[in-house]
């Protein structure tokens, strides 16, 4: 049997496995946007949030945490106050490249060309494989800045997960949101989903391609959530015997959030690890139905 608590928080969460990337340095407008990270531009949130990070004229470090184990992602960026639409963020701050393996991309300089005192947004944009071959998730979220010699420079506020392999990729557009063939991910595709397709008549979730499932830890901060406080419970007396390992939230990603390039903002990245978690959790539990 299984729990009523266990599925309806299955439903909850099924949606948000979709979309899963963070920004943990130096944080971003909403760490759980996972329901509506998928919306483009800025992943659901289209209002500027203050105060806005101090980006240095010599670059400053942005780390990005990505839980899908091949993506496509680039940094672009929009001067001014009104970034609403995706032709506003016209400029490419970092080129495309593929995130090979879940984990972290700090880059240590993320160099914007506009003078001191501009303000403007910063968008980070990763497609992953979709529900089928040559389709794509496309993955958003934006913070928002103002150049400033105020702004940190690299010192060591977050570094390269040793399993993440980033490489330049060249793609028939110069948006990722707007490129349509992807061969990696399309390579990727045929290699992980058809197989697991073909596993499981029922999989319907083709968004958790290339997800990883040994990163969930998930348990952490569950009873924080209506209803989720029996998952751990309730998925170990599903039919299916599952053996989940719960595994503590790596602390190299949440020290990697504890500095803020302005003092009254706080990056929240061990939120959204939590929600991380508990949504690659559910999702896991989901499969399971
Ligand atoms: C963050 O995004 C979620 C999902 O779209 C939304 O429910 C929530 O209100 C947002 N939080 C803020 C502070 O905007
Ligand atoms: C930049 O935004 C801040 C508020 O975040 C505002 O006080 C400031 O006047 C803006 N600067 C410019 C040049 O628009
Ligand atoms: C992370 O990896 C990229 C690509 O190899 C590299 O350019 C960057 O310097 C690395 N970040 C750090 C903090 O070493
Ligand atoms: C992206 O595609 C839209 C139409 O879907 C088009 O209007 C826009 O110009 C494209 N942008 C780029 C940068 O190719
Ligand atoms: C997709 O890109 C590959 C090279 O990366 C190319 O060989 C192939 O012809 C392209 N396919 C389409 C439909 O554009
Ligand atoms: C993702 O990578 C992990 C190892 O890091 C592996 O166990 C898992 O099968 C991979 N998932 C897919 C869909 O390739």
């Amino acid at each position: 049997m299984v729990p009523v608590k266990f599925a309806a928080a299955t439903l909850f969460f099924a949606s948000t496995a979709l979309a899963h990337f963070r920004i943990p340095y130096p944080g971003e407008r909403n760490a759980t946007n996972w329901d509506t990270q998928t919306t483009g531009p800025c992943g659901g949130d289209n209002s500027v949030v203050e105060p806005r990070f101090l980006f240095n004229p010599l670059g400053s470090p942005l780390d990005l945490n990505m839980k899908h184990n091949l993506s496509v992602g680039q940094v672009r960026f929009c001067p001014g106050d009104d970034c609403t639409t995706q032709a506003d963020f016209s400029v490419i701050l970092v080129d495309s490249y593929e995130h090979k393996g879940v984990g972290n991309y700090c880059i240590p300089a993320v160099l914007i060309p506009f003078p001191d005192g501009t303000n403007g947004t910063i968008q980070v944009i990763y497609a992953g494989t979709g529900d089928a071959e040559g389709e794509y998730d496309h993955m958003f979220n934006c913070l928002d800045v103002t150049v400033s010699s105020e702004g940190e420079q690299f010192s060591g506020q977050c570094t390269n997960s040793s399993n993440v392999a980033i490489t330049p990729i060249h793609l028939d557009s110069n948006l990722v949101a707007n490129a349509t063939n992807i061969t990696i991910l399309n390579s990727f595709y045929e290699s992980t989903m058809s197989a697991a397709a073909a596993a499981s008549a029922t999989a319907t979730d083709g968004g958790m391609a290339g997800m990883d499932m040994s990163d969930m830890c998930g348990m952490a901060g569950m009873s924080d959530m209506p209803g989720m406080s029996c998952l751990t419970t309730a998925v170990a007396s599903a039919t299916q015997s599952v053996a989940i390992t719960t595994r503590a939230v790596s602390s190299a990603s949440v020290s990697s959030s504890a500095k803020s390039t302005s003092s009254s903002k706080s990056a929240g990245s061990a939120d959204s690890l939590r929600m991380g978690c508990l949504a690659g959790v559910a999702a896991f539990a989901a499969a399971l139905l």
